[in-house]
């Protein structure tokens, strides 16, 4: 009979020891918690496929937010605007009282020390709910530019920290670039949302944004679930183009994604755990199959251990809310 020299149950033996050996730990910077913004006043719609997340008009959205940083210590904040009116090509959120820019003067006002990624697409504006300017029954790539680079100026005037681009149109970094460049913005951080995959994960945001295709879908522009290294081929052209960050969505699949794309660039990597990653855990816990804040964690945990930086996630406020009530650091 022999016995095993390595042990490495010695490591695990006591919570001081784990503690002292734990390689990942999710801390409060790394959280980005994502709102819904819509015009009218004294408005909370509950989103049903994300319970806890509601569209909020710019009064209780202002309120939910300092809530948010009282509480909880974050401070990073992710804005989809749902606007009064749609139009073709997405124009209506390039204007100075659109609903997102109206937000973030709103928040900055009150709450200048909060952090607001100013998520830039044109699917929430447009009647159709394509990301972009339909020609011949396809999002037109060019003319798309022109108005995520006309959307971007339009938020960083606002007073947007971070311009986050999640269209996935060939070439919107360099024209965001320029065109931030061109107005003054040239301190203003790109975060690209690189590696973005055609994904049946987002079905709740699109209820949630009211950002659903009305024909088709989005794998002419969005990556094919299936694929690796066209991930990197992505972030590689964001990078040269200028991007600051890049991004893996979602998140939970695409774990490999995450760790290659942080393996091969020396870049911030941002992962997005998503509206159906979230919905998913509502849902089991909901009926009682899962341990709810002990998935979180273990979700959150996961991904910095896969190589995010940062995380975008839906529950991010609970996630803190919970650590602090344990008595844990976070
Ligand atoms: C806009 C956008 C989407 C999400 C973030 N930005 C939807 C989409 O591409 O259809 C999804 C976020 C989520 O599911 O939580 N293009």
């Amino acid at each position: 009979m022999s016995f095993p020299i390595t042990r490495l149950r010695r490591l695990r033996k006591t919570a001081t020891i784990r503690n002292m050996v734990r390689e990942t730990e999710v801390n409060r910077n790394d959280l980005i918690m994502p709102y819904f913004v819509l015009p009218g006043e004294n408005i909370a719609n509950p989103i049903k496929s994300m319970p806890g997340n509601f569209q909020l008009s710019i009064d209780k959205l202002v309120e939910e937010v300092r809530d948010l940083v009282t509480r909880t210590g974050v401070d990073k904040i992710l804005l989809f605007g749902i606007p009064a009116e749609k139009d073709e090509t997405g124009e209506v959120a390039c204007q100075h009282d659109a609903i997102v820019p109206q937000a973030i003067r709103a928040i900055k006002a009150e709450l200048p020390q909060v952090m607001i990624v100013a998520d830039v697409c044109n699917c929430e504006y447009t009647k159709h709910g394509h990301c972009g300017t339909i020609m011949d029954g396809d999002v037109d790539n060019d003319s798309t530019l022109v108005t995520l680079a006309a959307q971007s100026v339009t938020l960083a005037k606002a007073g947007a920290d971070i311009i986050a681009p999640s269209d996935m149109m060939d070439g919107r970094v360099a024209a965001i670039r320029e065109a931030l460049d061109a107005n003054g913005f040239s301190n203003t951080p790109i975060m690209a949302y690189s590696a973005k995959y055609a994904s049946g994960f987002y079905g709740p945001f699109r209820d949630a944004a009211e950002s659903a295709p009305q024909f088709g879908d989005r794998s002419t522009y969005q990556m094919d679930p299936a694929n690796a290294d066209e991930a990197l081929r992505e972030v590689e052209a964001d990078l040269e183009e200028g991007a600051d960050m890049v991004m893996v969505k979602p998140a939970l699949s695409y774990m490999d994604i995450i760790s290659r794309v942080k393996m091969t660039y020396n870049v911030p990597v941002v992962a997005y755990n998503v509206s159906g990653e979230f919905s998913m855990v509502k849902a089991a816990a909901a009926n009682g199959w899962i341990d709810e804040q002990r998935l979180i964690k273990e979700i959150l945990t996961s991904l910095k251990r896969a190589g995010a930086d940062v995380i975008i996630t839906y529950h991010a406020k609970e996630f803190v809310l919970s650590e602090l009530e344990k008595g844990n650091r976070v």
